[in-house]
């Protein structure tokens, strides 16, 4: 039983601090983050890796390798007040003078969450555990818009990472989750971290927050597309990617206007159907503006390997078995592929737009939340200043970290340009190529000129008739603002 203290975590965040038990160094060495597995046979070498007697890896081994240390291979390392909140903090249990841990300890950002040890996942208490924050965490983390707002929903809370990193932006926070487990990890971290705005509750996706709004709804919810359902954690009851897809649906009835939803979720390509359809199916008629982006698509039978190979929840049935089973309920279904990404709904009255992209293999380290922002705000001026006119009054201003990069080729002993691109390197990638003439006329955005102005000033230096620079300007501006290398 985990127990926040009367007293304030500050002691022990010090000592975790002091001790190199940080987001920043597990950032700069992410083989510190390797985590014991059966499967990969590591555990010898993460110890070896751990062996030299220091505060680190003391804290290394219980909270990450989840090993039980005797009082005289640490004693000398861990201040005995620091051991004693360890105790009462039901994260360290003592049995004579051996230590074991009760949760794995993973730092984020300046916060330090407790989840269950790795060990749980490979054993019968699978199906209840408390996940620690993986790659879907992350990703949703990078991907958080973290302007200051109102009131925040995590829903599918787990451990409450999210929940703690948003209580910073938000005025209050309801972190939810299914599994009773989750209130007392949540409750837990938000002592340890020093949060004061957060709420849990324990039911069932929106069940708990009946009749509330919220201006920013997160979700990494259980999103596995697996023929079973006792892996709380990732699996769900419904078929395939039915429970995203009610999610979703759901969502805009708990959104203030102009709340944003923002999830990480797989879903399915079945025969027949494209995946940007089933996708547009969901969105129908929600009364919001939405944008997907899909960074992985997998062949059925890949996915099902890849997962079950992860997965490993306690089974009797051996690989090969689990993945005829797998296989036979994709074929029942028709599934051809599993596609997975993140998915961004504005609640706003109007029409709506979707907007649907792939961006291979994502990997953003730092947040970029304000590309969002960015990217609903664009898109919104696409749609509602369709006509020329409406567009010559726009005053682009080319973003502050756009770079333009530039490919010589040699021709005849001289290096030529061959090739120019525009690009962000901050936040969301986004790219276009273009030619010099656009790239000069980029030059001169800088947010105080309109369109109108600066297609006027360059009919006379391109030798074309004005009307027509204007409507090429226009056509060129369109997708400069769709890929946010020009902000408006
Ligand atoms: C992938 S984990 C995400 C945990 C945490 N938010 C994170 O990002 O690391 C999904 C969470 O959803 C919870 N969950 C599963 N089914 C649910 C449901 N029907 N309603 C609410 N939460 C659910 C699980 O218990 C689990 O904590």
């Amino acid at each position: 039983m985990l127990t926040p203290l009367a007293a304030s975590p500050q002691q022990l965040r010090e000592f975790f601090t002091e001790a190199g038990f940080t987001f920043g160094r597990f950032k700069e060495d992410p083989t510190m983050r390797d985590l014991p597995s059966r499967r990969l046979g590591n555990l010898p070498a993460l110890l070896e890796r751990t062996a030299e007697p220091t505060a680190l890896n003391v804290l290394l081994r219980w909270f990450l390798l989840g090993q039980t240390q005797e009082i005289e291979s640490f004693a000398e390392l861990v201040p005995a007040s620091v051991l004693t909140e360890l105790l009462e903090t039901g994260t360290l249990v003592r049995e004579a003078n051996r230590f074991t841990p009760a949760v794995m300890l993973t730092p984020c950002e300046e916060f330090l969450f407790a989840a269950d040890p790795a060990r749980t996942l490979e054993s019968p208490e699978s199906s209840g555990m408390i996940l620690w924050p993986n790659p879907s965490t992350r990703m949703l983390q990078m991907f958080t818009i973290r302007r200051p707002t109102g009131t925040t929903l995590d829903l599918g809370a787990g451990c409450g990472i999210l929940a703690v990193l948003a209580s910073v932006h938000s005025r209050h926070v309801v972190a939810t989750d299914l599994n009773p487990r989750a209130a007392e990890f949540v409750a837990f971290n938000a002592w340890l971290n020093g949060v004061t705005n957060l709420e849990c509750l324990t039911g069932d996706t929106f069940e708990p927050v009946r009749g509330r709004t919220f201006d920013l709804i997160v979700s990494n919810p259980p999103f596995f597309v697996t023929p079973s359902a006792g892996q709380m954690y990732c699996e769900n009851s419904m078929e395939l990617d039915g429970y995203c897809r009610e999610l979703v649906r759901a969502a805009p009835g708990y959104l203030n206007e102009g709340g944003y939803l923002q999830i990480t979720f797989e879903w399915v390509q079945v025969r027949g159907q494209s995946w940007q359809d089933r996708l547009a199916e969901w969105l129908k008629d929600s009364g919001c503006d939405a944008w997907i982006l899909r960074s992985y698509a997998r062949k059925a039978a890949d996915y099902a390997a890849e997962r079950i190979g992860r997965m490993m929840p306690f089974s009797t049935l051996t690989a090969n078995q689990r993945l005829d089973e797998w296989m036979a309920y994709y074929r029942a279904r028709e599934v051809e592929e599993v596609h997975g990404g993140i998915l961004a709904m504005r609640r706003r009255s109007g029409r709506n737009w979707l907007r649907i992209e792939h961006v291979p293999g994502l990997d953003c380290t730092e947040p970029f939340g304000e590309s969002i922002e960015e990217l609903f705000a664009n898109q919104n001026r696409l749609e509602a200043d369709r006509s020329t006119s409406q567009m010559l009054a726009w005053r682009p201003r080319v973003a502050p970290d756009t770079r333009i990069d530039q490919q010589l080729h040699l021709v005849a002993g001289e290096w030529k340009p061959s090739s120019m691109q525009i690009r962000r390197v901050d936040g969301l990638p986004s790219s276009l190529a273009a030619d010099p003439q656009v790239v000069e006329f980029l030059r001169q955005c800088d947010g105080t000129r309109t369109l109108a102005d600066l297609a006027d000033n360059l009919a006379p230096v391109v030798h074309v008739n004005p009307e027509q620079v204007r409507e090429q300007c226009c056509a060129v501006m369109r997708k400069l603002v769709e890929r946010r290398l020009v902000l408006l």
